[in-house]
């Protein structure tokens, strides 16, 4: 089972991330928890090139460096832990390139396609959580001990488009994209999730 975290920036993927991992494991699953931009060793080095400093590059190359990060960690630690039949938790996948790059960045749809669709060998999740948040509300929180990266100082027209290519993308993806909205309590949005995990389990049997 694949199972993706998405949303803006502050949208508490992490939190939600952390706690499923660990509700599962409670339950005897065995379950990774990764990451993009970073989750392996190229990654992290495509990480702190794109994220640190406030040094300007190129739309296109920002693509190709999430895309090379992508296939990555789909060759190296998503697609060997399913074989493993372990489950996997990925915060942030394709939908954050559709959201930033083609919503934030305004490329073209169909290279975004062709790049998610190459980059992620075809591999789609079995469900995604789409933590929907105000932007504003989302920044506030996010930067509130770390200071802003890179993205998090885009202007709140960018961060605008983000959210709305993503709630496009859930309308569009109805079955495996899960749209929760964040105004309530961290533990009633994770018993959500809990929930539609459990579901999710029950029918693969
Ligand atoms: P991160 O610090 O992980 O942010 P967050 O905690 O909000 O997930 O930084 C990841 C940033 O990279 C985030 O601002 C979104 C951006 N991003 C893209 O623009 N495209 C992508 O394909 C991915 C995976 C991330």
């Amino acid at each position: 089972m694949f199972i993706t975290f998405e949303g803006g920036e502050g949208c508490g993927k992490s939190t939600h991330s952390k706690l499923l991992k660990k509700y599962l494991e409670r339950k005897g699953h065995r379950v990774i928890l990764t990451l993009e931009p970073g989750g392996t060793d190229i990654g992290g080095k495509i990480r702190s090139m794109l994220l640190k400093g406030k040094k300007l590059v190129s739309r296109y190359s920002e693509l190709f460096l999430f895309a090379a990060d992508r296939a990555e960690h789909v060759a190296r630690i998503i697609r060997p832990a399913l074989i493993a039949s372990k489950i996997v938790i990925s915060d942030r996948y394709v939908d954050s390139t559709t959201a930033y790059q083609e919503g934030g960045r305004r490329l073209p749809k169909d290279l975004i396609d062709l790049i998610n669709k190459v980059s992620s060998e075809s591999l789609v999740p079995d469900i995604t959580f789409l933590l929907d948040v105000r932007p504003g509300i989302g920044i506030r929180r996010g930067t509130r001990h770390t200071g802003k990266d890179k993205f998090e100082s885009e202007n709140r027209g960018f961060h605008d488009r983000v959210r709305k290519a993503y709630l496009r993308l859930a309308k569009r993806e109805k079955t495996r994209i899960k749209l929760i909205s964040t105004d309530d309590a961290v533990e009633k949005v994770q018993s959500m999730i809990r929930e539609i995990v459990d579901e999710k389990l029950a029918d693969k049997g």
